[in-house]
């Protein structure tokens, strides 16, 4: 079977963490979308791993697997597997032959775009990863695949066609110098390079009929979302967004297993019990003016600071409409409730119920981001629970959490129609309540 990890939010939400505590089940680990502007944190006895590419699973010995929806910066991956090594795991990764690789010039050319978008207020405030203009590539049928890095040749056809169009970008459209990142010739020995090592350590596969042929022998898919449902592409707040879909439809379109497979599964929504966002774009429940000093509190206290570009992020209360939403467009069968700890022993907990639209209630969230940015939260208080042991708490299971913040999670359940799986009330895999065992 498989079971599903979507980020309900904007990002952030934990998702490395639940995707460590439940991947001890699955066989398999499978990136389906986004690339290196992931930032998955999983902390084992205290020791902390910070993950861009390679799947969370590696910290517990799974196969790894980046499917055909992800897009994949060799230069990263490589990176973080030595480093994997360096400190005494092995990681098995295998790459998609059919995700597409992002090239230097994607990067170049991410911050050109966010630099030139800037003077309107556009900018998405991106990780500068090159992820927008390698998915641009992608659907304009100009991109390269992991799969053309094995044949020297394709390769070069790809690069004399595409380079050129890339360096016209910069120099005629945007008036500035191309570097070196637009070398044909050192692309070529640089990118044939990495084919060799790929095709060395056996690291490319069919993805997709290398998964079904898993499902077929019983295995436990686990799929790790990246991002989260506001910054899907289709599905959040365009166009301060990601350029893939974190939502569940991608888990199939990103690795070439069916929808009615991962249907038949589990789709746990990951919740952060408040909001944070990096990355630019209204924010209607965000805690700033008079709120300022509360969300420098919360921030400390919940170490909301990029993983991959080290930015402060912005933090506002838990935006209900929002989860609403992103229950339905991946239809969870449960959630994992977050940074419970981090509120503990607030004055006030308040979380944004509804909205007000020009005098009109909404449980949702509208279609175009101008209108949301119009939304006054309609906020609603909950009684605030104390600091505890949390890591008694974590051992002695749902009951022993403070009764206000049962509370609370009842709430939320009941809003996103989906039952707690589990409780997060602290980053180390052991500080989690466990409900429900998805792959049980
Ligand atoms: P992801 O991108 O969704 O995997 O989340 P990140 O790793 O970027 O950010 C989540 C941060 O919160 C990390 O530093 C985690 O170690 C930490 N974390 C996860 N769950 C909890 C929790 O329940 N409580 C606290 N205090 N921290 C948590
Ligand atoms: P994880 O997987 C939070 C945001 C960026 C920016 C927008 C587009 O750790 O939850 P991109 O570089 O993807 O083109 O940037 O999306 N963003 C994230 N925010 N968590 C992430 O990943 C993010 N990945 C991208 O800040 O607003
Ligand atoms: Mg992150």
């Amino acid at each position: 079977m498989t079971v599903t990890i979507v980020g309900s939010q904007l990002g952030d939400e934990g998702k490395g963490a639940l995707v460590d505590l439940w991947g001890g089940n699955a066989d398999i680990v499978v990136r389906y979308q986004g690339g290196d502007n992931a930032g998955h944190t999983v902390v084992e006895d205290g020791e902390e791993y910070k993950l861009s590419l390679v799947p969370s699973g590696a910290v517990r010995d799974k196969t790894g697997i980046l499917g055909n929806g992800c897009v994949v910066n060799p230069r990263t991956l490589f990176d973080e597997i030595d480093a994997l090594r360096e400190r005494g795991l092995d990681p098995d990764v295998r790459v998609a032959r059919r995700a597409h690789v992002i090239m230097p010039y994607h990067r170049v050319l991410d911050g050109i775009e966010e630099e030139a978008k800037s003077d309107d207020d556009l900018e998405a405030g991106t990780t500068g990863r090159g992820i927008g203009p390698t998915y641009e590539d992608k659907v304009g049928r100009r991109g390269i695949r992991v799969g053309d890095l094995l044949d020297s040749d394709v390769l070069r056809d790809r690069l004399e066609y595409v380079v050129p169009q890339k360096r016209a970008v910069v120099e005629e459209v945007f008036g500035l110098k191309a570097g070196e990142e637009f070398d044909i010739d050192a692309l070529h020995e640089e990118y044939a390079a990495v084919g060799r090592r790929l095709a060395e350590e056996d690291m490319t596969v069919n993805a997709g009929d290398f998964l079904g042929r898993k499902l077929d022998d019983g295995a436990e898919l686990l799929f790790e979302g990246a991002q989260g449902t506001s910054i899907d592409i289709d599905h959040g707040i365009y166009p301060y967004v990601t350029s893939s879909n974190p939502t569940a439809g991608g888990a199939s379109t990103g690795s070439g297993v069916g929808p009615t497979v991962i249907g038949r599964g589990e789709v746990v929504g990951i919740v952060k019990a408040y909001l944070s966002r990096v990355g630019t774009g209204p924010l209607p429940t965000e805690l700033d003016g008079d709120d300022e000093d509360l969300a420098d509190y919360i921030r400390e206290k919940g170490g909301e600071f990029g993983t991959v570009t080290g930015r402060p992020r912005r933090i506002g209360w838990l935006d209900v409409p929002m989860l609403r939403h992103a229950a339905r467009a991946s239809g969870f069968t449960g959630i994992a409730v977050n940074h419970l700890d981090v509120l503990a022993g607030l004055d006030e907990v308040k979380v944004g119920h509804a909205y007000d639209l020009d005098g009109e209630r909404l449980e949702t969230m509208p279609a175009t981001t101008e209108r949301w940015a119009e939304c006054d939260p309609i906020l609603k208080e909950f009684d605030p629970w104390p600091e505890v042991d949390w890591s008694t708490v974590a051992e002695d299971g749902y009951d022993a959490l403070p009764a206000n913040a049962r509370t609370y999670l009842e709430y939320l359940s009941d809003e996103v129609g989906a039952p707690i799986y589990a409780v997060g009330v602290g980053p180390d895999r052991a500080d989690t309540v466990e409900l429900v065992d998805p792959f049980a």
